[in-house]
């Protein structure tokens, strides 16, 4: 397969601000990159990660093995006799150091509403509630916990407080709803819940707590105890002899807790992510790998040195909040910035207000954010002074040659460096990106592989990898990394034939990707059921199996369709039950009742953006529903519909044209 034509692409040199101090840790050229890439992968590259593990990582206990076993066994290991702590490593080697240097910049969702915390409060912190955990709430080593919090630094201090004692966090991103909750604490079966009373972002009210209680009344009791931080003060239910205050329990507690040495792979965490399945999966990271592989992306992809503010805007309920909010930032010894509010409160501004205010130095964002900013206006950053930035990242979706060079000339002046980066929850960490002070970049790719990746373009339907440049196929992973989730939690099955069967000997992506003349990667968007809207992965099956508990749907179909602002947006087709009578008038109020039931189930980051109601769906003859017609139909090449002599009835694509038509108009 030889890649479509493309309009003529710019190649942008190594930024100018990574030509100065401090020397980039790779560089001045792709030579230098080549050069230290070459020792991360193949012969003898174990002894560049074991040197590599053992300067970024203080090990309680030190490793023999570098790794074992493989994606054929799905038995991956590495540093296995290896002892350490996380927390240990991300938190008392700086306060030990260096006690008053800050660790977490919050900016809080009101604009005067942050604070800063120390490494050495950081460390009384995560001492006090990792006594909380295993003192009061009797937590230990290999038990998971909840956490249902928004992005406050008191998130960083309960995933760093599981750590200290070799509890698994699962952190359920503060946008799901009661039911989404309820299945993640369900599914790691958490014996306790750290949550809060409100969010607030925007301005808003979220009623956190209130959801939290929702979500356990259907949790039959496995919750025991529910930690409940102060955020907003505002009123809220309380259940006696469940339920405790934050700021109480810590008071009670010592405020040191030794670190507890865990094995290199024992699971640090859980994160829930969509598949292709109704079913969201507990990807499940180790202790030694991830945390070798956050701090060295950091490290490199940002170019991190000593003193930097590094500032990723995402959500800590996702993985690009675990990674790039909390572990790699800190795990350097630098100072992270933790953004509870939107880039647009209270005005477009905000963004480049905190930029100038903390000089921050790496700027970490999602291109959905960038499109927004963008559209309201460039006057909105012009009057901030950005220069204390070098690097600036853009992850969790294709970000468009337009957007990256608006990033590029607004916010980083011609001067910073743009890492596209590109990964996912089950990588860890960046698998492809830029090294900043090396790789010339064009707008779109993501350029080269990072340290320990060997990427392969496959043919999707042979499984044969296409050698050299100008092809396009779907993309696997050649080698395993330090970083690669191990399982998928209680469900090791699932795992290998998602990740590893298709394409024995490799890690399967789920994304399309080609490489160009220049042999640099473009990813070109999933090639399965998931749906990516802002950055937000959705299977495209949860959010079908939450519109069918609705009492009047017979069938539905789910499509993502290119959005210029959110990347893709949900589209739904459903049909109705036949005994199901609404007023057809009113078609409009159903539409609601729908999104609504998607609110519920799943929360209001995957609602439908359309909603068509149809007499029928496209399907084959054997009954399987023919989504690519919808997909064409939505996309306005409703005339170029290609082969239909597999369609039992053709006169259902009739009666969607004109429904998309009627919605269009
Ligand atoms: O499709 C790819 C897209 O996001 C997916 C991973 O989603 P998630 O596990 O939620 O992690 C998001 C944050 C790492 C990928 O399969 N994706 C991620 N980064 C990029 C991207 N697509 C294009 N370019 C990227 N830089």
């Amino acid at each position: 397969m030889s890649t479509e034509e493309t309009p003529a692409v710019k190649t942008y040199p190594v930024a100018p601000r990574l030509q100065a101090t401090p020397t980039p840790h790779i560089g001045p050229d792709l030579d230098a990159y080549r050069a230290a890439h070459k020792g991360s992968v193949g012969e003898g590259s174990d002894e560049w990660w074991g040197e590599k593990a053992r300067e970024l990582l203080y090990w309680d206990r030190p490793f023999k093995t570098i790794r074992s076993g493989g994606f054929a066994t799905g038995d991956i290991a590495w540093f296995p006799e290896g002892g350490l702590n996380v927390s240990y490593n991300a938190v008392d080697r700086w306060a030990f150091e260096d006690p008053d240097r800050i660790a977490i910049i919050y900016e809080a969702d009101e604009p005067d509403g942050g604070c800063s915390i120390t490494y050495g409060e950081l460390l009384r912190q995560v001492s006090s509630l990792a006594n909380v955990l295993s003192t009061t709430f009797g937590v230990r080593p290999g038990d998971t916990v909840s956490i249902y919090l928004p992005t406050t630094w008191h998130a960083a201090v309960a995933l760093l407080a599981c750590a200290r004692i070799g509890a698994i966090h699962s952190v359920v991103f503060a946008g799901f709803s009661a039911e989404a909750l309820r299945d993640r604490i369900n599914d790691c079966q958490s014996r306790v819940l750290i949550t809060c009373d409100e969010g607030r972002r925007g301005g808003k009210a979220i009623a956190t707590k209130a959801i939290a209680d929702a979500a356990l009344e259907a949790c039959h009791g496995i919750v025991e105890h529910v930690l409940v931080l102060k955020r907003t003060g505002g009123k809220i239910n309380w259940t006696e002899g469940r339920d405790r205050w934050w700021d109480e329990e810590m008071a009670k507690v010592p405020k040191y807790c030794p670190p507890r040495v865990m094995s290199a792979e024992d699971p640090l965490f859980i994160l829930y992510t969509s598949g292709s399945t109704g079913k969201p999966k507990g990807v499940v990271h180790t202790s030694g790998g991830y945390a070798l592989c956050a701090a060295l992306t950091v490290k490199y992809v940002f170019d991190v040195h000593k003193g930097d503010r590094f500032a990723c805007m995402a959500d800590v309920g996702w993985i690009t909040g675990h990674t790039y909010i909390v572990y790699g930032p800190l795990l350097n010894g630098v100072t992270t910035l933790m953004f509870e509010s939107t880039p647009v409160y209270p005005t477009p501004a905000r963004y480049w207000e905190v930029v100038a205010k903390h000089k921050l130095t790496q700027f970490y964002n999602s291109p959905t954010a960038i499109r927004l900013l963008r559209r309201l206006g460039a006057h909105h950053v012009e009057p901030h002074d950005l220069s204390s930035l070098r690097v600036l990242g853009s992850v969790g979706e294709p970000i468009n040659p337009e957007a990256w060079e608006w990033y590029h000339e607004h916010a980083g002046r011609g001067q910073c460096a743009i890492v596209d980066t590109f990964w996912q929850t089950e990588t860890g960490s960046i698998v492809l990106t830029p090294f900043p002070g090396a790789v010339p970049t064009k707008p779109g790719s993501a350029t080269v592989a990072f340290f320990g990746h060997e990427p392969v373009i496959l043919d999707a339907m042979s499984g044969t990898p296409l050698e050299g440049n100008n092809v396009e196929g779907v993309l696997a992973l050649g080698t395993p990394w330090p970083s690669i989730a191990r399982t998928i939690w209680r469900d090791h099955a699932r795992y290998l034939d998602t990740y590893m069967k298709p394409y024995p000997g490799l890690f399967y992506t789920g994304d399309g990707a080609a490489r160009d003349e220049d042999g640099y990667i473009w990813i070109k968007g999933r090639v399965d059921d998931v749906i990516n809207v802002s950055g937000h992965r959705l299977s495209t099956a949860e959010i079908e199996s939450a519109l069918i508990m609705h009492k009047g749907v017979a069938e539905t179909a789910v499509i993502g369709t290119a959005d210029e602002l959110t990347g893709q947006a949900v589209y739904s087709f459903v049909t109705l039950k036949p005994e199901f009578s609404y007023d057809s008038g009113n078609e409009a109020g159903l539409v609601k009742e729908l999104v609504l039931q998607v609110r519920k189930v799943i929360g209001p980051f995957a609602a439908p953006k359309k909603i068509y109601i149809v007499p029928d769906l496209p399907k084959t003859r054997s009954g399987k529903i023919m989504r690519r017609i919808m997909r064409k139909i939505v996309a306005g090449e409703g005339d170029q519909l290609g082969d239909l002599s597999t369609i039992a009835e053709p006169s259902t694509v009739d009666a969607i044209k004109q429904k998309v038509a009627e919605g269009n108009a």
